[in-house]
């Protein structure tokens, strides 16, 4: 019997048990929670036992999880459908790292670029670097999906080390973002930088153009107080960059992994060198425990086998990431494009349909915000949601110290009463306190009545600093390879993208009066009612 037969057999024989009586188990927290230096993964409140863990590890290790991984660090070109290296990793490796792509060192480069983009945000910050009208105080990054997303969240997850220029993040072609970000701010002390890995999204070169135009009213030479992140130097010098303020990096770091070099330009500008650094070092770290330890102590491949479990043997299709941590607010949106571009495809490595479902919707909130919109269906829904907390000892204001506590205790008690629920004897208990008998409260106490049985992860460290910031990023970013290489997937393409790409552009002119009779009813009729209602 294949393994996955084997957990789908062992997975139905388990249904009925309640997550709490594996507990019986004294040691089981100890048992189901993986360290990573300081910080703790607790998978303990799942239905995993230690069969289940053993067939998810026995998993990976024949789906050649090892192998793709030392392929991926080694710099081979994993990225079969694009014919490249995936090496995300190099820009974070250490000093003495040598990591070669067709037989060429690609790390004096990377580690020179870098060197420059350190250079680039210490000057600005010094006021070494000046505006036309003085020292910078504002930064707006323009750049969208892996330009945008991952250098936004790192950004306000390290605002207690802001002490740069104020960072502004504009992503959307609807020019409500860029107007609204632009009002209020002084073109003269305003430096734009262009996040575009190929200098093409069209929503990022509109903005950009938008930018310069706004520059243009009040500074005499806009492309002085612009620069550019991308693979493509022709088009930044094209568009009146100078190629000291353009940032470049290799087409084997895909958007969405791109965080750790030159589109991580805002966050350097907005807390230097050596805080960016330490980010770098705690994805290092991140990356050194997945190379060495055990699968079974192994917290990305663990992460990934407790996602596999739930989504493709469990049938859960979605997981909601619940950060206990508001500095985190964007991390769901960043792990939307992270697990969605990387693992939403049906079509695996071999060119064939894949057999199993692709990887989940992922979705979420940070506590406690969420606990007053959703977590109602998250306990009583008839869909069970596997929900992945995070939180930090600490937090950075000592001051409000109390309120973390009251927010770490949400956190706990989300998984508890997910994992517990409340029995309709408990519910009916209640109601009876409270002077109701009969069927009133019969149907009174069935809405009190919580299933529990509900699995939660928990991922816990000391305090959110760019350390532990860099080892969350690399131990999602992983997770994600790791469940792509058992779904057969080329985690690193995104050929889903292309086609409305493609049919938007076509669009544009029609929207502008253009034949629209070569398109379906539905979108004539969209067409047809823009065309009317537009001024
Ligand atoms: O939407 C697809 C995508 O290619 C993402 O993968 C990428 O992060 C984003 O667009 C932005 O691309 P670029 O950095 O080339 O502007």
């Amino acid at each position: 019997m294949s393994l996955w037969n084997e957990l789908a057999k062992h997975q139905r024989a388990c249904e009925g048990r309640h997550i709490l009586d594996l507990f019986e188990d004294a040691g089981r927290a100890a048992d189901f929670t993986v360290a990573a230096g300081a910080m703790r993964l607790d998978y303990s409140k799942t239905n995993i036992d230690p069969q289940a863990r053993d067939l998810l590890v026995a998993l990976a290790e024949e789906s050649g999880v090892a192998r793709a991984r030392d392929a991926m660090f080694s710099g081979a070109k994993i990225n079969e459908t694009e014919g490249r290296a995936v090496l995300h990793i190099a820009q974070r490796a250490g000093d003495e790292a040598v990591i070669e792509v067709d037989g060429a060192d690609v790390m004096p480069e990377l580690r020179a670029v870098r060197a420059r983009a350190y250079g680039f945000a210490e000057d600005v910050r010094a006021g070494r670097i000046l505006g036309q009208g003085g020292a910078i105080t504002d930064v707006v990054n323009i750049g969208i999906g892996g330009s945008d997303l991952g250098p936004a969240m790192a950004t306000l997850a390290l605002a207690p080390w802001h002490d740069g220029p104020r960072l502004h993040y504009v992503s959307n072609v609807d020019g409500a973002h860029i107007a609204d970000t632009l009002k209020g701010l002084n073109p003269e002390t305003t430096l734009v930088i262009v996040a575009s890995k190929t200098f093409t999204t069209i929503e990022t070169m509109t903005n950009a153009r938008t930018a310069r135009d706004w520059m243009a009213t009040k500074v005499a030479d806009p492309g002085a107080q612009f620069a550019a992140v991308s693979t493509s130097l022709e088009k930044t010098a094209a568009f009146g960059i100078a190629p000291e303020r353009v940032f470049g990096f290799a087409d084997w770091v895909g958007g969405r992994y791109s965080v750790w070099g030159p589109i991580g330009l805002g966050l350097m500008l907005a807390v230097g060198a050596a805080r960016f650094d330490e980010f770098l070092a705690g994805a290092r770290a991140m990356d050194k425990h997945f190379c060495d330890a055990p699968f079974a102590q192994n917290m990305p491949v663990l992460l990934a086998l407790v996602g596999i479990w739930h989504n493709q043997i469990c049938g859960h299709a979605t997981r909601a990431v619940l950060p206990y941590d508001q500095r985190l607010a964007r991390l769901p949106a960043y792990l939307q494009q992270l697990e969605m571009e990387s693992n939403g495809k049906r079509v695996g490595m071999d060119g064939r349909d894949l057999e199993r479902q692709s990887g989940p919707v992922v979705w979420g909130e940070p506590g406690t915000n969420g606990q007053h919109a959703f977590y109602q269906l998250i306990h009583q829904g008839t869909r069970v949601v596997p929900c992945e907390f995070l939180l930090a000892a600490q937090g950075h204001e000592p001051e409000l110290a109390h309120q973390h506590r009251l927010l770490a205790a949400n956190c706990l008690a989300q998984s508890e009463a997910l994992l517990r629920g409340r029995s309709l004897d408990e519910a009916r208990a209640i109601m009876a306190a409270k002077g109701l008998e009969g069927a009133e409260l019969d149907r009174q106490a069935r809405h009190r009545v919580f299933p529990g049985n509900r699995p939660s992860t928990t991922l816990i460290y000391p305090q959110l600093t760019p350390v532990t910031l860099g080892q969350i990023i690399a131990l999602y970013e992983h997770r994600v390879f790791v469940e792509g290489v058992i779904l057969g997937i080329n985690s690193f393409d995104q050929w889903g993208v292309e086609l409305g790409k493609e049919l938007a552009t076509a669009l544009g002119p029609v929207i502008e009066g253009a034949d629209a009779s070569d398109k379906d009813p539905s979108t004539q009729a969209l067409v047809a009612y823009l065309r009317a209602h537009q001024a």
